[in-house]
């Protein structure tokens, strides 16, 4: 399945690019992973959408080509990265390119809830009308990873638990795109 993942963090060590690239490894072949540059994304301005900078323009290609988005978010002040609105305002405008697309989310962070309060935030805004967004739902699929900084290594996560639990949600997940069409 050719997914497209949104990284809500820029930096260089980022957790929750370390839960990424565990996932292009781990569920190799089956998903094909390529990840957005939202960081070159210039501020959503309602002034250009209709005739968008290239950038924009192939972000929004992406996201109409992937089977699958998955999003993978830090979070911030209690919410979602502005980088990572930001995105999302681009895509829910025009060809509103995320109405029906499958969405699986999942956070790191350091802290003991694991993004709660961001992915609550998240699934509110990817069921708003321009994006109304496909979100696997919540019940026992929520992947909030805790304590991050003490579960990855070297760039990928090394919790044997987290692992398990990422095993499970990503195959219900796939089980799901094929049962819940449109
Ligand atoms: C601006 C900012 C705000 C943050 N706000 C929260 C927060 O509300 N809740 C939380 O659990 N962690 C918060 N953190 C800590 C992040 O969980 C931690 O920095 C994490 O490593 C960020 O993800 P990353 O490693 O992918 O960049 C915040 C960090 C930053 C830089």
């Amino acid at each position: 399945m050719n997914v497209l993942a949104i990284v809500g963090s820029l930096r260089n060590e980022s957790l929750n690019s370390c839960v990424l690239e565990t996932l292009k490894e781990r569920y190799a072949p089956e998903w094909s992973i390529s990840a957005a540059d939202i960081g070159s994304l210039p501020f959503y301005n309602q002034d250009i959408e209709l005739s968008p900078p290239p950038i924009v323009k192939a972000f929004l290609e992406q996201v109409t080509e992937a089977e699958a988005v998955i999003i993978v978010t830090p979070e911030y002040n209690w919410s979602i990265p502005g980088v990572l609105k930001n995105a999302l305002d681009w895509l829910s405008r025009v060809e509103k390119v995320m109405v029906g697309k499958p969405v699986l989310i999942m956070g790191a962070s350091t802290g003991m809830i694991g993004t709660l309060r961001a992915q609550t935030h998240l699934r509110q805004i990817l069921s708003s009308p321009g994006l109304n967004a496909r979100v696997l739902p919540p019940g026992g699929n929520e992947v909030l990873i805790n304590l991050a900084d003490r579960k990855c290594r070297d760039g990928r996560l090394i919790n044997e638990e987290t692992l398990s639990f990422l095993d499970q949600v990503v195959n219900r997940f796939n089980n799901w795109i094929k049962t819940n069409k449109p």
